[in-house]
């Protein structure tokens, strides 16, 4: 089999009113108006240079969508009055048998949301439903509970589709979750486009799963890594992303939202910027799709990977999105059966994607409880859920930055409902362990994100990250237990 081309080799960025590759060498070259590493030091003057002026839209766009002057959470409203969207906060608490559950003698507080969610009762019965009355394997059988178990896979497919603004199921690959499906574009599209001396683009943000796999592909083929720098509040300075590109770049890889800071990164102008460059872009949108509304058609994205067990579904499932030219152009990873049109044993005939990257029976019940978490999302409103995660993130900044000794790191103006804080004289396993003996569950290490925290000086913080079920009174008894110790 040929190697695949990219895609975009034939790309010309005119043809879409775009700046092609030597406009924007010269505005880097001619590029001066802000310090490297600080644009937000500086005011913005609209079209002083097209990457400030990319990465004005994209503050104004994370404002739009943030920033209300409702506020839904307000600790002095009483809670049975608290709503998100048009769903009342105790009701939505209800849905999540868990959040009843006594750790310590004390009502659990589940502020591990960026590790894993929880699961409402529809997602959990819904698996239950699947095992009582539908289980059979998918695409084989003649029966009518095969029939039943492929409707209802497939129809999940279609949810996750309409979820992220896909414009047809069959760009929606099963994997296990987000780790998996990097490795699997970076196996089938990435690694046979790369020669020696060839590039490709992260960021300082990334979490290890978006970091070893480019990695591994790289010291097999010769290639090599470019990292792109955040400013001090973590944030992506987007004027240094750009300089990155050049004519040795093959591909490149972002997170959406950091799984560590909590911070948004400018995902449609990083896409673009890519695509001037002829060079087409992965998005890692594990902490972003449960908590902002996404939409790969505008976004332009190429792939994009999320698992399902950070959105309220089953672990062991998770979704990739391809454009059709590119799920054409990759090879498939794994061989079995599922994928394949006709066999021989001198040859295989693959079946078109998903199926040539899905060999073996897949994870029928968990793709389908999925479905049931994008629906019980969607039911609510992300617009809504972005909405009242802000309110708690701006309750908990604010809570614990008044607390001495507390150093907050990365106070992006754009981020999700994500802290990451040190304590001055304690130990982050100490403070982990305090919260937990409180019956309050956070993140305490690494978040498998050693370079943003090493970046920071840091080997270790305590990460509290937040859902839509979280209370302004769960961050104050956080906020309690941090003040003790400090
Ligand atoms: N990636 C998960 C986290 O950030 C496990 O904690």
């Amino acid at each position: 089999m040929n190697p695949p081309s990219s895609v975009y080799a034939d790309f010309n960025p005119e043809d879409y009113g775009l700046p092609n590759e030597q406009e924007i060498a010269s505005w880097i070259s001619g590029y001066t108006a802000l310090p490297s590493n600080s644009p937000r030091a500086q005011p913005i003057t609209e079209g002083v240079h097209p990457v400030i002026v990319a990465e004005q839209n994209a503050r104004d766009s994370h404002t739009r969508a943030y920033f209300s002057d409702e506020k839904i959470g307000r600790i002095d409203t009483p809670l049975a009055l608290r709503r998100v969207g048009s769903r009342s906060l105790k009701n939505i608490r209800e849905d999540f048998p868990i959040l009843a559950e006594r750790i310590e003698n004390k009502p659990v507080i589940w502020l591990d949301n960026a590790a894993t969610t929880q699961r409402p009762k529809q997602v959990i019965e819904r698996l239950v439903q699947y095992y009582e009355h539908e289980n059979s394997n998918v695409h084989r059988g003649a029966h009518a509970l095969a029939a039943r178990s492929t409707d209802a896979y497939e129809a999940a497919r279609e949810k996750i589709a309409r979820f992220i603004g896909a414009p047809d199921k069959e760009d929606i690959v099963y994997v296990r979750g987000t780790t998996e499906g990097v490795n699997l574009v970076a196996q089938s599209y990435v690694k046979p486009l790369l020669n020696p001396g060839d590039e490709i683009i992260l960021t300082q943000l990334e979490h290890h799963a978006n970091i070893v796999p480019w990695q591994q592909i790289a010291q097999e083929t010769g290639a090599t890594l470019r990292i792109a720098a955040v400013d001090e509040t973590g944030q992506i300075l987007l004027s240094e992303y750009a300089r990155l590109f050049s004519k040795k770049t093959r591909f490149a890889a972002f997170t959406h939202v950091s799984n560590a800071l909590g911070v948004i990164t400018p995902a449609e102008e990083m896409i673009a910027i890519a695509h001037c460059f002829g060079v087409a872009a992965l998005v890692d949108a594990a902490q972003s799709v449960p908590h902002l509304p996404i939409n790969v058609t505008a976004l332009d994205a190429d792939f994009l990977v999320f698992s399902g067990h950070k959105i309220f579904g089953p672990t062991g499932i998770g979704a990739v999105y391809g454009k059709k030219t590119f799920w054409e152009a990759a090879r498939p990873w794994q061989g079995g059966g599922n994928m394949i049109a006709d066999v021989t044993f001198e040859r295989t005939q693959y079946r078109a994607a998903p199926a040539k990257f899905e060999a073996g029976t897949g994870n029928i019940a968990d793709a389908i409880g999925l479905g049931a978490a994008l629906d019980y999302v969607s039911a609510i409103g992300l617009a809504h859920i972005s909405r009242y995660e802000h309110d708690l993130l701006e309750y908990a900044t604010k809570t614990l930055s008044e607390i001495k000794g507390v150093r907050l790191i990365g106070r992006a103006a754009q981020k999700t409902g994500v802290l990451s804080f040190v304590l001055e004289g304690r130990s982050v396993e100490e403070v982990g362990q305090h919260l937990s003996k409180a019956g309050i569950a956070v993140r305490a290490g690494h978040h498998c994100a050693q370079p943003i925290l090493r970046h920071f000086g840091l080997e270790a913080t305590v990460r509290p990250s937040f859902a839509f079920y979280n209370l302004p009174e769960e961050i104050d008894a956080l906020a309690r237990v941090v003040r003790s110790l400090a």
